[in-house]
Order: structure tokens, then C-alpha cells, then sequence
């Protein structure tokens, strides 16, 4: 029998999971069904009963459920504890397990498409919500020098500082960022760019900088992406790199063999070109 996966959340019409994870199983002779599963905001709960008792063996998770799928889950990886999110849910005999791709995602994206080495670099993180949040532990563990979390509402990026409780951590609002020093990695996961928008960084912020990562994408360089670049930031990437590696590192976990991501990515982006 085929297993079946699904990605679930509201809206979800607009999400490629299905077509990178037709890709990945077709590629590696996995025989899987993976569906959208759009669920009523007040009825995550049931979607994903019903889904598992038609035998669904796993889910994705994106916006609005994160944060419900960790409380659905029994057991919960170390990121997903960390970012206080879950985006991968698995489906076993002995309990539902949650995971959470989309930090390690952005981290290989870096490492591996971006040619950038982590380990050492003093990282500004923009935003403080569940993006942020999502990212900032794997950041860590890739051996990052420091990180600045900075928000349009500063206690937010204290609090997550806080609650990271590593040393290297600090929040700060906007205002505080002349004084910062420099940054080698900029990375915005604040939901500005959905209105088309920048957060609002001093431009010295991006001067010197080594990469501008953008954790949205789009068929054209986004608004924080173009003033990183003609700021002074040597380089600069949207989040579809991210996009492909989380669903890769879910197929992982649900499959236990890793897709190949290049080739996927380079279809994706001469899709979403091709408007
Ligand atoms: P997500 O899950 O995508 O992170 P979220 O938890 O609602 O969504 O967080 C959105 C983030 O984008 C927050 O850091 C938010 O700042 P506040 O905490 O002050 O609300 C940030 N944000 C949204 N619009 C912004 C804008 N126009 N300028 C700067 N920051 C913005």
C-alpha cells in the first residue's frame, strides 16, 4: 500500500510541498502520496485524527498550526522543544513524534548552496516571532559567534534572548542597532516583506556584511535583498533554498534516505521565474 503524507494548514493551496515531494520520491523510488490538507482554523485537531485514522503516516505543518501540532505531539525532537514549534509531525505505533526541519533547513542552505561557513560569524537576526524562533537554536549549534536578535518590539527579542539561554544571545530594538558593531549574516524573519517592505535596519548595518538571507522568496529579489546588496552586503538569497532543504530533511525523517535538493531547487526557481 502507498503511505501517505500530507502538508496541512489554512490557506495551503499556494504550498509546493506536493510537487518537491513527488520529486524527492520519484528520484529515490519511494512509493508515497503526498497531499494538501486544508484544515478549518478552529479544527487542526480533527484534520489530523482523521487523517492518521485513514492511515496517514505524516504530516507537514505551516502556518497557522505550528504551534498546535507541538502540543498534538507526544514526543518532541530537541529543535522542535527549542523553537517551541513543529513543522514535521511522524505517525508511529507508539506515538506521534514532532520535529522541526526549518532551521536545519536554513542552516544547510547556507553552509551548502551559499557557500558560507557558519562557524565563527557574528549573525544579526531580524525579527523575533516563530521564524526567528525556529532558526535560532540550529544557528547555534552551527557554531555561530554571536547572534543579535532585533525587533520593532524590543522585549520580544530580549525575552527569546532570554529564553535561548546561551551567552551569545543578546535582543535589542531598532533604534539600539547604531552602536551593534558589524554584522557578517543578516538574516530577516520578520513577516515585513509580505507587504512588499524591509524591516527598517540602519543602512550601515549592511555594510561589510558577508550574506543578506531572506527566510521569504519570490519570482524577483525581495525588498531586503536589494537594499543589503546596494548597501554594501556582498551577498544575498531568498528562502527557497530553505524551503527545499526542510522538505528534505522531512522526507528524511519520514523515509529514511536523504533526496538529492539541487536539482529540485533549480525547478522551483525556473517555475516561480517563469511566473
Ligand atoms: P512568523 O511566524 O512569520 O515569525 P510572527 O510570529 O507573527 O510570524 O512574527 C512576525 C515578526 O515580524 C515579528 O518579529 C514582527 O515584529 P513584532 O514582534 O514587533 O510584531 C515582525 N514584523 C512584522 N511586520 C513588520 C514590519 N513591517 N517591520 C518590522 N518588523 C515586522
Amino acid at each position: 500500500m502507498t503511505d501517505r503524507y500530507a502538508v496541512i494548514g489554512n490557506p495551503i493551496a499556494h504550498s509546493r510541498s506536493p510537487d518537491i515531494h513527488a520529486q524527492f520520491a520519484a528520484q529515490t523510488g519511494q512509493q508515497i502520496r503526498y497531499e494538501r490538507l486544508l484544515a478549518p482554523l478552529d479544527g487542526f485537531v480533527a484534520a489530523v485524527d482523521a487523517f492518521r485514522a485513514a492511515g496517514g503516516r505524516g504530516l507537514n505543518v505551516t502556518v497557522p498550526f505550528k504551534l498546535q501540532a507541538c502540543d498534538y505531539a507526544d514526543r518532541l525532537s530537541p529543535r522542535a522543544r527549542a523553537a517551541g514549534a513543529v513543522n514535521t509531525l511522524v505517525f508511529g505505533s507508539d506515538g506521534v513524534e514532532g520535529d522541526n526541519t526549518d532551521g536545519v533547513g536554513m542552516v544547510r542552505d547556507i553552509a551548502g548552496r551559499h557557500h558560507t561557513v557558519l562557524d565563527g560569524l557574528r549573525v544579526l537576526l531580524v525579527g523575533a516571532g516563530g521564524a526567528a524562533r525556529g532558526v535560532l537554536f540550529p544557528l547555534l549549534q552551527a557554531g555561530v559567534a554571536a547572534v543579535l536578535i532585533v525587533n520593532r518590539t524590543p522585549d520580544k527579542a530580549r525575552a527569546l534572548a532570554l529564553a535561548s539561554a546561551d551567552s551569545r544571545v543578546a535582543g535589542c530594538g531598532f533604534d539600539e542597532l547604531d552602536k551593534a558593531g558589524r554584522f557578517d549574516l543578516l538574516v530577516n524573519a520578520t513577516s515585513a516583506g509580505l507587504d512588499d517592505a524591509a524591516p527598517p535596519l540602519p543602512t550601515s548595518c549592511y555594510a561589510n556584511a558577508r550574506l543578506a538571507y531572506d527566510m521569504v522568496y519570490g519570482a524577483r529579489p525581495t525588498p531586503f535583498m536589494q537594499i543589503a546588496r546596494s548597501h554594501g552586503c556582498a551577498m544575498s538569497c531568498d528562502g527557497l533554498g530553505m524551503l527545499v532543504e526542510q522538505a528534505a530533511e522531512s522526507f528524511r525523517i519520514w523515509r529514511g534516505v536523504m533526496p538529492e535538493t539541487e536539482p529540485v531547487y533549480q525547478q522551483l526557481r525556473q517555475t516561480l521565474v517563469a511566473g
